[in-house]
């Protein structure tokens, strides 16, 4: 079964309450965690920006599980790829707040200082994705 991630941005929906952040995360721990799926959701209010990494047809079947949810929409996938390594393999989903969403963070890899997925390219949102998880603290 081959390792694979895909990394993908969505919007919080009108149905989405601040309290459905901790659902979220408590929801995806269990499931990717039996599933050996590993991770990174960042949330800034408005934006989600998620990496998911696992045996391939896991990562397919929780897509499409997320797709589902109401909670966000537009969602849009900016990376699906085979893998030879994870980068996110110390959390089942880890998670950056807003907080450490900071303007430098940012603006490092997109044109402006707002954290927002879907003005930076596929490879920018990557990069970042990958930076966080080495320079700021994952809860
Ligand atoms: C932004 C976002 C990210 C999510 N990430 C995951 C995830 O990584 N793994 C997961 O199983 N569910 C995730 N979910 C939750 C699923 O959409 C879905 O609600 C959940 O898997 C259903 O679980 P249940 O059938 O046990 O209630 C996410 C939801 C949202 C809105």
């Amino acid at each position: 079964m081959f390792l694979t991630r895909l990394v993908y941005a969505s919007k919080k929906s009108p149905k989405f309450c601040s309290s459905d952040i901790d659902d979220i995360l408590e929801t995806a721990r269990k499931h990717n965690g039996s599933l050996g799926i590993t991770g990174l959701l960042c949330f800034n209010r408005q934006y989600f920006l998620q990496a998911l990494e696992g045996p391939r047809s896991a990562i397919n079947s929780t897509y499409y599980r997320i797709t589902q949810d109401k909670r966000h929409s537009d969602m849009l996938i900016l990376s699906y790829e085979e893998i030879r390594e994870r980068n996110y393999g110390s959390w089942n989903m880890g998670y950056v707040p807003e907080s450490s969403l900071t303007a430098p963070q940012t603006l490092k890899y997109s044109i402006g200082s707002e954290f927002d997925p879907f003005s930076m390219s596929s490879k920018s949102a990557c990069m970042l994705l990958n930076d966080l998880s080495k320079t700021v603290p994952i809860i």
